[in-house]
This record gives structure tokens, C-alpha cells and sequence, in this order.
């Protein structure tokens, strides 16, 4: 009798799929510059085309970036793994994104695992070792969000119970949901878990210019049902000031060994004032996020994009049809960092697959002693 899918069971909301076909691994993507607007599946068939996609954001969020990069390392593999090769893919593979340390650390556990081997064997065990990495995100994502869940329950449980809002008011910045990683999302993931438990809550999404990784939030939290609210990203100061938020929870791209965080840009404005109001601010992020290597957060690498991403707006009018406009001359300078560090005070604390632990040296390394020891894995 063929597999009948019971009513209850939840269809796994991944960002890419993984299949076999006519003896042949295949790797397709949610491409994410086509969302909010239409979901289109693209096959990556070569190395070449998952720089591409991880270069101009088709696939973007740390943790999938360095699964997307491990798949990339397979595929450039099946043209050819001898260590020539597969140095210069590393290298590449590695050259595309600075910030997210995922990418670094995916492809360090990706050479450990295929260098020793024979080069006839390489290619079969990098589809394998990329689907264990896959794999392990899922699981870690969800105990993020066991872990997270557990917080918010606790400010629910404390929130002055005579106003109107009996409701968790969280407020986060760009985008760490599913479409992030593999599955569940680091900063959603307890939003997510916490809508299996009951959990009521509403999210402040902040539009996250100039590439709007806000509106993939909006997005994942109206196809799952769940309340929320789109602001730009200049209110994020009123809405904290006039205490209509009790926590801001965001990912992470590179965590340094003291604790301070690289996110999205303006994830650090939200910090500063959230300190201000003596509101919680925690960061979600899975160990492979964690770079003890890093001291403090200056010795983190931050991205610059193209002038291009602030010097057009890109959206579709009403017959469907997708441009861009330009909204400033071309003669003006811009500026376009595509991150920043939040230090380590402004954090309440970290949430991660192994737990819950204060911004510092000692509390990280407690937690991933190994990585604090200089094992990478
Ligand atoms: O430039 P992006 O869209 O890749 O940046 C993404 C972020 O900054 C996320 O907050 C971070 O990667 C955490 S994703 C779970």
C-alpha cells in the first residue's frame, strides 16, 4: 500500500531538496531573490552555479550557506576531486561570502572528512558528509527552538498580566527563519515550537534595507499563520521605547569567542536600544556559528555589497511583472555594509542546540569545550 501522508503530519519546510536521479545526486533550491513574490525551484547542476547562487543571494542565512557550499564542494568533486581541484573549489566556495563563519567551518569539516580519501572515492562521500551537515542543522535548529521556547515562556509567564496584550510581543531583524538553514530557523525557531505548545505571540518584522530580508520573515510567519507586523527598519527605536516589545530575538553569522555578535546590519541599532529599555535581546545560533578563532567582534570580516542593492528598488507591479527602479542618482556615494557587530553587553544571552548561556569566553567554551579547544568540528 503506497505511503499515505496522515492528516496531522506537517509537510518539512526546507529551502532546498535532495534527490537521486537516473544514478545522479541532485541538489535544488528555493531561489530567494524570486520570493515573496513567486517560489521557484532551481537545479544547481555545477560548482560555478552555486558560487552563483550563493554570490548573489538565491540561497542566503549562514547555516544554509555553508550546507549549499558543501553541496557546491560535491558537485565541483564530480568533475573532478583531485586536491588540485578541490583546493581550488574550497577556495572559491569559500571566497563568496565573509561573514557567515557556517561557510569556513562547512568546508573545513567537508576536507577533513574527503582529503584522506582515494580520489575515486571523493565525490560519493561529499554528497554524503554534505547530507549529514544538512541533517545535523535540522536538529540543532529544533533545539533552538526547545531551548529558546522555554525563555519565552518564562517573559510570557512574568508580563504584567492587567493590560489588554496578553500576548508575547517579539520584535526581530532580517531574516533567520527556515528559509535561513536547512529547517526551522535559528531566531524563529522558538516562534515555531512555540506555536506547537500554544504559544501566543506576535513578531515585529523589520523590513532589513536594502535587500529586505524582512519580507521572506513576513512571509514564513503568513504562510505558517502566525501573527505579525512588518515595520521599517526606523521604527524598531518607538516601538522599543513605547514598550510594546518584550524580547528581540535574532540569528547570528559569526559569533567571536567573547561573545559579540556579527548579524545582519541594524541588528546592532536594535541591540542598543533594547539595552536602553532594559528589554532582552538573545541571539539564536547553532555551534557552527561560533568562531573561538575570532577574539572579540573586530576580528570579524564584514561583508560590503554593491553599491547597486541601495542605488535600485526591485519589486513587481501588478501584472506580475518583475524591475527594478532607480531611486538615486548614479553620481552619490554609497556605503553598503551587509553586516555588523553587536557587542557582547548589549546581549542578553545566546541560544543555542546545546543550551542557553551568558555573551562571554567562559560560558561559550562551557558549552562547546571541543571548538573552544581548537577542534573545529
Ligand atoms: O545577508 P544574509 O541574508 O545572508 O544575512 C542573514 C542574516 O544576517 C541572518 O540573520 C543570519 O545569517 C542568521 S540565519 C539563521
Amino acid at each position: 500500500m503506497p505511503h499515505q501522508k496522515r492528516a496531522t503530519e506537517k509537510p518539512r519546510l526546507r529551502p532546498l531538496r535532495r534527490f537521486s536521479e537516473n544514478g545522479e545526486e541532485r541538489l535544488e533550491i528555493l531561489d530567494q531573490t524570486c520570493l515573496p513574490y513567486r517560489k521557484y525551484w532551481q537545479r544547481l547542476e555545477s560548482l560555478k552555479e552555486v558560487i552563483f547562487a550563493i554570490q548573489h543571494m538565491q540561497v542566503r542565512g549562514a547555516p544554509l550557506i555553508g550546507v549549499v557550499a558543501a553541496y557546491g564542494l560535491a558537485l565541483g568533486l564530480g568533475a573532478n576531486a583531485s586536491d588540485r581541484s578541490m583546493n581550488a573549489a574550497v577556495a572559491a566556495l569559500g571566497a563568496t561570502r565573509p561573514t557567515a563563519v557556517n561557510l569556513a567551518w562547512a568546508l573545513d569539516r567537508m576536507g577533513r572528512r574527503l582529503y584522506p580519501l582515494p580520489v575515486a572515492e571523493r565525490a560519493a562521500a561529499a554528497w554524503r558528509e554534505a547530507d549529514a551537515i544538512a541533517e545535523e542543522d535540522a536538529l540543532q535548529n529544533r533545539a533552538i527552538g526547545e531551548h529558546g521556547l522555554k525563555l519565552l515562556q518564562a517573559i510570557l509567564a512574568a508580563k504584567p498580566k492587567s493590560g489588554r496584550d496578553n500576548t508575547l510581543q517579539l520584535m526581530t531583524h532580517c531574516n533567520a527563519g527556515w528559509l535561513a538553514t536547512v529547517e526551522h530557523g535559528t531566531a524563529l525557531s522558538p516562534v515555531y515550537v512555540g506555536r506547537e505548545a500554544g504559544l501566543r505571540a506576535h513578531v515585529w518584522v523589520s523590513e532589513t534595507r536594502p535587500r529586505n530580508q524582512g519580507l521572506l520573515t513576513a512571509w514564513e510567519l503568513f504562510e505558517a499563520g502566525i501573527p505579525h507586523t512588518l515595520i521599517a527598519d526606523n521604527a524598531a527605536g518607538l516601538l522599543l521605547l513605547q514598550g510594546r516589545v518584550d524580547a528581540v530575538i535574532v540569528g547570528a553569522d559569526r559569533i567571536a569567542a567573547n561573545g559579540d555578535v556579527a548579524n545582519k546590519v541594524g541588528t546592532s541599532l536594535k541591540a542598543l536600544a533594547a539595552r536602553y529599555c532594559g528589554i532582552p535581546f538573545y541571539v539564536a545560533a547553532p555551534g557552527s556559528t561560533l568562531d573561538f578563532a575570532a577574539a572579540t567582534g573586530r576580528d570579524i570580516p564584514l561583508e560590503i555589497r554593491d553599491d547597486d542593492e541601495m542605488r535600485f528598488v526591485y519589486g513587481q507591479d501588478k501584472s506580475g511583472e518583475r524591475g527594478k527602479l532607480q531611486q538615486i542618482n548614479d553620481a552619490s556615494a554609497i556605503y553598503n555594509p551587509a553586516f555588523d557587530v553587536t557587542p557582547a553587553e548589549c546581549i542578553t544571552a545566546i541560544i543555542t542546540e546545546r543550551g542557553v548561556c551568558a555573551p562571554n569566553a567562559a560560558a561559550l567554551a562551557a558549552l562547546f569545550p571541543q571548538k573552544a579547544g581548537g577542534d573545529h568540528a
